[in-house]
């Protein structure tokens, strides 16, 4: 457990049980996470500092913190089973280069990771679609207060331009995320753009990614 997990008391009671496998996968995690460390080497610092938002299992984080130890991985989710699985990975991995998950929910005004920024990347997966609009105005909000001045935001998924899926199994998909929850779907690269703008962050890239996702990175512009 990281210094910084002092600070949540609840940590200790949530990880009471640490000796478990309490690991949990996914099977999109384990074919995207590659592509995603290609992209990954290239963006982030020798020795950076990052933040993921939305964890999930916790395998992106420690695929991504094993094939670059130089860096300081910190994942975080207000998914309670998703921090466990996370931790027990990274136990299973014996890897000391990133922290306990710490319980972020992108829409809260403070994230209380202020003691580790700046982050020189804030990384998000298959995030913003599966939470309400809220999720995203938030996730930038905090990128813009927590990114050092040339870090970049990460994100990965599928998108819309301009209203218009890339492809008809997103679109079935989006229908899906809808189906279940008004409020869940595929986001637009404009709309990003609008909101990404108003935090000082501009996009940078738009990375084409297997199975019809994109890489988009965000630059923080900040005198
Ligand atoms: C589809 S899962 C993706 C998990 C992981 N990034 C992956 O790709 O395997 C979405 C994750 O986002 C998290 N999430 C949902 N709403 C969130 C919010 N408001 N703030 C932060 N994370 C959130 C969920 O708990 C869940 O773990």
């Amino acid at each position: 457990m990281n210094e910084f997990s002092d600070n949540h008391q609840p940590l200790a009671l949530e990880y009471r049980d640490q000796d478990a496998d309490k690991r949990m996968f996914s099977p999109s995690a384990a074919r995207n996470s590659a592509p995603i460390l290609a992209i990954m080497k290239q963006v982030i610092p020798k020795q950076g500092n990052v933040l993921e938002v939305g964890c999930g299992t916790g395998e992106h984080a420690v695929c991504f913190a094993e094939a670059m130890p130089d860096i300081t991985w910190q994942p975080s989710d207000p998914d309670l089973s998703s921090r466990v699985s996370t931790l027990s990975w990274i136990t299973f991995k014996g890897l000391n280069n990133v922290h306990a998950p710490l319980d972020i929910d992108v829409c809260s005004k403070e994230w209380g990771v202020e003691p580790l920024m700046p982050f020189d990347v804030i990384v998000s997966i298959n995030m913003i679609h599966i939470a309400p609009w809220q999720a995203t105005l938030g996730l930038f909000a905090g990128a813009g207060r927590l990114l050092r001045p040339d870090g970049v935001l990460l994100l990965y998924g599928p998108f819309m331009r301009n209203g218009i899926h890339n492809v008809p199994s997103n679109e079935a998909f989006d229908e899906s995320l809808k189906a279940s929850n008004p409020s869940w779907g595929l986001r637009n690269i404009e709309d990003l753009e609008r909101v990404a703008e108003a935090s000082g962050l501009r996009l940078s890239d738009t990375i084409e990614m297997p199975a019809n996702n994109n890489v988009l990175l965000f630059s923080l512009r900040r005198s």
